[in-house]
């Protein structure tokens, strides 16, 4: 097995987890010092957003320079000094990889402006305007309008499936590739321990831009609102191509080094065709999941088809809660801590890799935004139907101080604080009882226990809304996700509930929304 596959995963948004030089903005001196909360909660990795020079339209997801550190986030002393740091407790550090797409104001973009000769013009996607001056196709950017902005001067639109300051790179073009492999080994020879990689399932684009298809109501929701059918501006099959080259640079990395792509597709045989024959990704952000109820018979299918459709080989990827779709505590919740126990029970011990949230270890919910406070420009654009990601990237609720140990008592943050008076790590720590503490618990037991590291994983018949699942040889899982208690007929000894009462096994009784581990002799 190796490190990423028994582990456990934490995703930090750099601007949100804790300032340290009083300007409002986490900073990589922040992740430093947030390292002995992360010791002591038992991580084993860290992914950390974009940290490289940007403008910040898309908060770090339009880098103008892939080899760097943004001022804002500190230097590359500070980048070393946490891989260090890190490395000395155990802690591996993933960075993001933005090969999707460049700044508007990266070098290459200017030179790429500067006339159809430039040596850089060929890396993005350029092409000619229809005859009546319209955009060469009808593709949709992701974030609304069309996907196509015109340059004036050289009478041609270039790409953005993103904003038009993001300009697509042509993926079909060597050079590009080339760049892309340099900027990997330049963040390997660092110490990174891998990537997250942005957009990995869709870099390259049909190279005869062909229209994209309408939607149907067949489609799923989340492809219904984008409005058509993204069949040749996304998932294109020459991506196996690229996805294997990354793949071997990683490998070929001493230490090897591990990839784990955001695989933004809602079909689960799509997605596992993102792990190749165990020679693409190492593992594929699961939406499905993600986009799936906290409904016992909702998660078991997905969970299952999950199973089904991934090779011997291919190792899952959990997570409730990310800087894009917001955070489970509310999505999934509402709120309700038995809901969010229950729920982090899942994560935990599901058969693959958990990623956690900054802040889903205490139950952080989505933070009310107003359109004052808004910094995303999907919610800056579509406010109020839709109020965006800040909802759910707002600072990390440290304690109950004012500026919740984010940052300093009279600095106000970036982002508006949540409900830090009453849901805060410091407060959670000296509570044994806390979701901090069981969120602990849960990852400590499952580094003792090779059942949930590695085991398999099947499914036991239970009670409409239940989901109940072995794990290897003597670990039951036993998860009431209905509002009226149930009873299992498990037997065994239940080394934790999700509500911290002692219970018996055999049969088990479950009070609404509550879950048991069971070890059975
Ligand atoms: C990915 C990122 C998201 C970003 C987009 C464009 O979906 O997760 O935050 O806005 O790519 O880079």
């Amino acid at each position: 097995m190796e490190w990423w596959q028994e582990g456990v995963l934490y995703q930090i948004y750099p601007r949100s987890f804790r300032d340290t030089n009083g300007d409002g903005v986490g900073d990589l001196r922040g992740i430093i010092e947030g390292l002995d909360h992360l010791e002591w909660l038992g991580v084993d990795g860290v992914w950390v957003n974009p940290i490289h020079p940007s403008p910040n339209d898309d908060w770090g997801y339009d880098v103008s320079a892939y080899k760097d550190v943004h001022p804002e986030l500190g230097t590359m002393e500070d980048f070393e000094e946490l891989i260090d740091d890190a490395a000395r407790r155990g802690i591996r550090i993933l960075l993001d990889l933005v090969p999707n797409h460049t700044s508007s104001a990266h070098p290459w973009f200017v030179d790429a402006l500067s006339g159809r000769d430039a040596k850089h013009r060929d890396w993005y996607v350029w092409s000619d305007p229809k005859p009546d001056g319209s955009p060469p196709n009808n593709w949709l950017s992701m974030f609304g309008g069309s996907a196509w902005e015109f340059d004036e001067p050289s009478g041609q639109y270039y790409l953005h499936n993103f904003l038009d300051s993001q300009a697509d790179l042509d993926w079909w073009n060597e050079e590009v590739r080339e760049a892309i492999d340099d900027v990997l080994r330049f963040w390997f020879d660092k110490g990174v321990a891998g990537f997250r990689i942005d957009v990995a399932n869709s870099v390259i684009k049909d190279r005869d831009l062909r229209d994209n298809p309408p939607t149907t109501d067949d489609d799923h929701l989340e492809i219904q609102r984008i409005g058509q059918r993204p069949m040749y501006s996304m998932n294109r099959p020459e991506v196996h191509e690229i996805l294997r080259r990354w793949r071997k640079v990683a490998r070929e990395a001493d230490p090897p080094r591990m990839l784990v792509g955001e695989t933004y597709v809602l079909d689960l045989g799509v997605l596992a065709s993102y792990y190749g024959t165990g020679d693409e990704l190492d593992l594929a952000f699961n939406f499905p999941m993600f986009f799936t109820a906290l409904d016992g018979e909702a998660m078991k299918t997905t969970v299952e088809q999950t199973f089904d459709h991934l090779s011997e080989d291919s190792w899952p990827v959990w997570t409730g809660s990310n800087h894009d779709g917001l955070r489970f505590p509310s999505r999934w919740c509402d709120g309700d801590e038995r809901k969010i126990r229950i729920a982090l029970m899942m994560l935990l011990t599901l058969r693959g890799t958990p990623f956690l949230y900054y802040g889903d270890e205490i139950g952080m919910t989505n933070v009310d935004i107003t359109r004052e406070q808004l910094k995303d420009p999907v919610g800056i654009r579509f406010f109020p139907e839709n109020p965006g990601r800040d909802p759910g990237r707002t600072p990390m609720q440290w304690s109950a101080d004012d500026g919740a140990g984010f940052t300093k008592p009279d600095v106000s943050p970036w982002l508006p604080l949540g409900d830090h008076r009453s849901v805060n790590v410091a407060d959670q720590r000296s509570d044994g009882g806390s979701i901090l503490n069981f969120t602990r618990d849960l990852i400590h037991l499952r580094r003792r226990s090779e059942d949930l590291r590695s085991g398999e994983q099947s499914s036991i018949a239970s009670p409409t809304g239940t989901f109940v699942y072995r794990r290897g040889v003597s670990t039951v899982v036993v998860l009431n996700m209905t509002d009226a208690p149930n009873s299992f007929d498990v037997d065994g000894e239940v080394l934790v509930t999700s509500t911290g009462r002692a219970l018996e096994a055999g049969p088990l009784e479950l009070d609404p929304f509550e879950g048991a581990i069971v070890t059975q002799s």
